[in-house]
């Protein structure tokens, strides 16, 4: 066998120590697959004197991760420090010194990646990223490699592990959001800023990335929909369980004549399908192709050695790679540079096509919920079921809770707008879409 590759590690965190773990325990397996043994000579860290979760003997740790991108004998750069500003410029700079590049970065590649792809494919390395969506699930090299004899028409995923196993905890426990955030922080799910996961924002970072290798299209995180779960309340999990569904935070993502759809937002889905009963810090991704029909991937969203299992198979990716020719490897995106669709059309949410959850606290009186009913079916939405609560003994306003058929967004907002303005209606009208992923 050839001379063990040599690796540099940027971050030496939650992901970065499970990798070397991994690396250590599993060398013998990584490398009879790789065909070459794999070594991390460096790493860096923000502060060498913290307690780490890997042995680091026989690794050179630092605080200068300059140093190991501009290093001659490291031929491979793990990024697992995360952001866009710092990690942009190691990364960049790791191209442009003809390093290959792993990283489990969503951020860095759904805000920078059609850039940072066009500068390797010019030095002619590869930046692999399988870490950087769904956690451990292999899910980039099933649609990249597995379903490249499909058209894809669309996917949808639970595609943060952090806010999956806050909804979870929150329905089976009935705990407290801010307590299950707090663990999901301490067991190492969390983004350095929380806000990413529970806002939504690092579940839109993954739709974008999978969006792109699975239609061909530049990566554009503006045009992904973005919504999180700090508005959903205990009673709409109660609700929509008694409708026969269960709220998840889903991503969608669907190529039609119109255009690309991107969204994620909390989602109603019926709780007989198999991704509704996804729960805990494990994701899923369901992906339609045309040719195979529906399939769906499942596994650890995130957490150390779960991801590390991500980044260790990117590794063994390119360590076999090194040796061929750069045109003939995989691309970055799934589709040949030349061939990723320049005049895309990404739909606005107006024209997004979906059914909707309302929940509205009416007065409880004769004919509020015909009132309702009439200005719904003047905007053209039907009406799929209805369910009026009984009020406690002395209160005089109620849940008035309703299904929709499919409508056009822009339609049930101005129908939100009318209900609104009513009299009998009291506040705003909750709202969360719903899919039926037939
Ligand atoms: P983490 O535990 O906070 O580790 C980050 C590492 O980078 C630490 O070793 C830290 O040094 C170092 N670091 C932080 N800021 C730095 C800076 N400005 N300059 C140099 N080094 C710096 O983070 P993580 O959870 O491992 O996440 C790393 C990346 O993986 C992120 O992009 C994240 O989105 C992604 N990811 C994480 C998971 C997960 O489950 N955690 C799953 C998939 C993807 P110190 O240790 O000295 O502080
Ligand atoms: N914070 C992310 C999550 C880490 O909870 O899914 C994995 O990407």
């Amino acid at each position: 066998m050839l001379d063990p590759v040599k690796v540099g590690i940027l971050g030496l965190g939650t992901v970065g120590g499970g990798v070397v773990n991994v690396l250590q325990r599993n060398a013998k397996e990584i490398a009879n697959r790789a065909g070459r043994g794999v070594q991390v000579t460096h790493a860096s860290v923000r502060d060498v004197s913290k307690p780490r979760s890997c042995p680091t003997d026989g690794i050179v740790l630092s605080e200068q991760p300059t140093d190991i991108v501009n290093r001659d004998d490291i031929e491979v750069v793990l990024e697992l420090i995360g952001g866009t500003t710092r990690a942009y410029d190691l990364v960049m700079k790791a191209i442009a010194n003809g390093k290959h590049v792993i990283t489990a970065n969503k951020a860095l590649i759904a805000l920078h990646g059609n850039e940072i792809f066009a500068e390797a494919q010019k030095v002619g390395v590869n930046v692999a990223f399988e870490a950087a969506v769904a956690g451990g699930i292999p899910i980039i090299k099933a649609i990249r490699e597995g379903l490249s004899g499909n058209k894809i028409n669309w996917l949808a995923g639970i595609i943060n592990g952090t806010t999956n196993f806050i909804l979870t905890e929150m329905r089976e426990k009935g705990r407290d959001f801010n307590d299950v955030l707090k663990e999901a922080q301490a067991l190492g799910y969390a983004e350095a800023d929380p806000t990413f996961d529970i806002e939504g924002i690092d579940a839109a970072h993954k739709l974008t990335i999978l969006s792109s290798i699975a239609f061909g299209v530049p990566l554009n995180f503006e045009a992904t929909y973005t919504e999180g779960i700090t508005k959903i309340e205990r009673l709409d999990v109660e609700y929509a369980e008694q409708f026969g569904y269960r709220i998840k935070h889903l991503g969608f993502a669907r190529c039609t004549d119109n255009g690309v759809e991107m969204r994620v937002h909390p989602t109603l889905i019926p709780a007989s399908r198999l991704i509704a009963n996804v729960n805990g810090v494990m994701n899923a991704v369901l992906v339609n192709g045309d040719a195979v029909g529906p399939t769906l991937y499942y596994g650890a969203g995130a957490g150390s050695e779960p991801t590390a299992s991500a980044v260790v198979s990117d590794l063994v990716e390119v360590v076999r790679t090194l040796t061929v020719d750069p045109e003939n490897r995989v691309p970055h995106l799934a589709f040949q540079p030349g061939s990723i669709a320049q005049k895309v059309r990404f739909l606005p949410m107006d024209e997004v096509v979906t059914a909707y959850y309302l929940r509205l606290l009416a007065d409880d009186r004769p004919g509020v919920l015909a009132e309702v009913a009439r200005i719904l079916s003047e905007t053209g939405i039907s009406i799929e079921a209805v369910s009026q609560k009984e009020p406690p003994e002395g209160v005089n306003q109620t849940d008035v809770v309703l299904l929709t058929h499919k409508v056009k967004e822009k339609h049930l907002n101005e129908a939100i707008k009318r209900i609104e303005a009513l009299q009998s209606i009291k506040g705003a009208v909750k709202r969360i879409r719903v899919e039926s992923l037939h």
